[in-house]
């Protein structure tokens, strides 16, 4: 029997619970004001559409539906980007954020000779460990989270970086930093981007919330676009669970962008290689899903409409968090809460907090002190600023 997994065991635990004032933050899924799923309406428009189109149920082929891959690679490097006008990026669509990261990494671990180690931030999400180690890479840290501030160490980040042995992969959370919610700066990240260059390694980004984020897709994508604009060759992971709402459809893309149209072609026909004998070709109807909206005008821009408003209810939980604890009297300085960014948020509370926080108070969180800020609603945010600041005072 192995262990269950640390977040949903937290669900579980919560699932038991008999309090009516219970809430359940550890899942990292989007809820409305009233704690509900959210289905985005543009969506649903899609959805219809398709089903108007009567379309076939044929395989795609191994990278899967074009459409979705020329749109994914066009909203995250820019639809004007030379990169993709040179045809340099080599794009495939994968089982969301998860598969397209363990495609990346099955493809750096046969192909890339520089380096088999992959440098992740300390803390880092949860599942990029046993991803990459999975397609047999080693996983190493840099510093990137400072307890003392509850936010970024620039200082620390920049250091460890400088000392990678050159070719080393260097795994950068492109926004909205899970689970910290801490995000380096624009200047910060234009620093980053130099040192990794004169250095000689290698950017693999994962974009899990683009748009989610700030509310805007190409603010959410500046880091990446300027790696490119400082002529790194990067790798990307992308998912649409967030941004589109689409968590069981299993959304994503990887790419690689390349040195020259017939390097991509080669690369492109080895992920084929690697991507057969995996699950020979990915899932269609969610891929058709987000192709239509990001290729039909008046859908687009529909649904950058519903992600600013994601987007928006998450930065105004916060300040209602923030706020609700100055009124209850905390005299702790509680500005991460609105200085971090995206779906989480690094309380800094520490695991016996946290503990009281379940016990006494049916608050449900993992043991770090992350909070999911969209679990939260105008009707819970009061209870949470209580309740923190019962247990911090
Ligand atoms: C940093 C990060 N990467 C990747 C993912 C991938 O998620 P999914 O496979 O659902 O797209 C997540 C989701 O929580 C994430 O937070």
């Amino acid at each position: 029997m192995g262990p269950p997994d640390a977040i949903l065991g937290v669900t579980e635990a919560f699932k038991r619970d008999t309090n009516p004032n219970k809430i359940n933050l550890g899942v990292g899924a989007y809820r409305d004001d009233n704690g509900k799923p959210y289905v985005l309406p543009s969506v649903l428009k899609a959805e219809d559409q398709i089903l108007q189109a009567n379309m076939d149920k044929e395989y795609a082929g191994i990278t899967g539906v074009p459409e979705f891959t020329k749109a994914a690679a066009e909203l995250a490097f820019g639809a004007d980007s030379p990169a993709l006008k040179n045809k340099l990026n080599a794009t495939t669509q994968g089982v969301s954020g998860t598969g397209s990261l363990r495609i990346g990494a099955s493809f750096f671990a046969k192909w890339y000779s520089k380096s088999k180690d992959f440098y992740i931030p300390t803390p880092s999400w949860g599942n990029h460990t046993p991803i990459f180690k999975h397609a047999g890479l080693e996983v190493k840290q840099y510093r990137y989270y400072d307890p003392s501030t509850c936010g970024f160490d620039f200082k620390g980040a920049m250091e460890d970086i400088s000392k990678i042995p050159e070719g080393g992969v260097v795994v950068l959370h492109a926004c909205a930093h899970n689970p910290t919610g801490v995000d380096p700066k624009p200047e910060q990240w234009q620093e980053m981007s130099q040192v990794i260059k004169k250095r000689g390694l290698f950017p693999f980004f994962d974009m899990a919330y683009q748009g989610f984020a700030s509310g805007d897709i190409d603010r959410d994508a500046f880091a990446v676009r300027q790696f490119i604009k400082d002529g790194h060759q990067v790798a990307l992971s992308q998912s649409f669970a967030k941004n589109m709402g689409l968590y069981g459809e299993r959304v994503g893309a990887f790419t690689l962008i390349c040195e020259s149209e017939e390097e991509m072609q080669r690369v492109m026909s080895q992920i084929k290689i690697l991507i057969r004998p995996m699950y020979s070709n990915p899932p269609i109807h969610g891929a058709r899903i987000a192709a239509r909206i990001l290729t039909t005008p008046d859908l687009r821009a529909q649904w950058l409409t519903e992600v600013k408003g994601m987007a928006d209810r998450i930065i105004s939980m916060r300040t209602q968090l923030r706020d609700g604890l100055k009124k209850e009297g905390s005299s702790r300085n509680w500005q991460h809460i609105t200085d971090q960014i995206g779906m989480f948020c690094f309380t800094g509370l520490n695991s016996s907090q946290v503990e009281r926080l379940t016990k006494e108070f049916s608050v449900y969180l993992t043991k770090d002190g992350r909070i999911s800020v969209a679990g939260l609603s105008s009707k819970n945010v009061g209870y949470l600023a209580k309740a923190m600041h019962e247990v911090t005072k």
